[in-house]
């Protein structure tokens, strides 16, 4: 069995800390306008907020400081996505958005494998309609 740096999902803030997030997030939102599927869903919005709400709740998720639950609450994500129509499409999508944002952030191999997981059950828990 391979040895792994990280023991457990809470350790993947002090693996990567804020500075890991923050270009993840980053990466991920600069091609959110461009979008064909999800950048009609974000017109009218104020994407920087957007950004740093995720941004805040993966820091949460993963094992640092609390502030999306100060800023937000209990994230209730689902309720939270209702007024979006998340598809397969869209989840897809979504997906392979937040892989290439991945790829550039270059994190560390486990950090990486570990949001993958994360990210492609999140994205299927989500799922709203047909
Ligand atoms: C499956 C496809 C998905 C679609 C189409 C989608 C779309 C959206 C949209 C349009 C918003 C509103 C932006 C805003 O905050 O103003 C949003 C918010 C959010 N999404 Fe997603 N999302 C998806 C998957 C995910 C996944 C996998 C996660 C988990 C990492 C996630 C986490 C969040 C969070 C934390 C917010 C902010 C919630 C809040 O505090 O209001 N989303 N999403």
């Amino acid at each position: 069995m391979l040895a792994s740096a990280l023991v457990n999902e809470n350790e993947l803030y002090s693996a990567i800390g804020e500075d890991g997030f923050e270009r993840l997030v980053a990466a991920f939102y600069r091609q959110i306008p461009g979008d064909d599927v999800l950048g009609p869903m974000y017109r009218g919005r104020d994407l920087a907020a957007a950004e740093h709400r995720l941004r805040e709740f993966l820091i949460f998720r993963f094992g640092g400081p609390e502030r999306y639950i100060e800023l937000r609450g209990h994230p209730r994500l689902r309720a939270r996505h209702a007024p979006f129509l998340v598809d397969q499409t869209a989840r897809d999508r979504w997906l392979q958005l937040m892989g290439n944002a991945l790829v550039e952030a270059q994190l560390p191999a486990e950090a990486e494998q570990m949001l993958r997981a994360f990210f492609e059950s999140t994205g299927t828990f989500l799922i709203n309609r047909q």
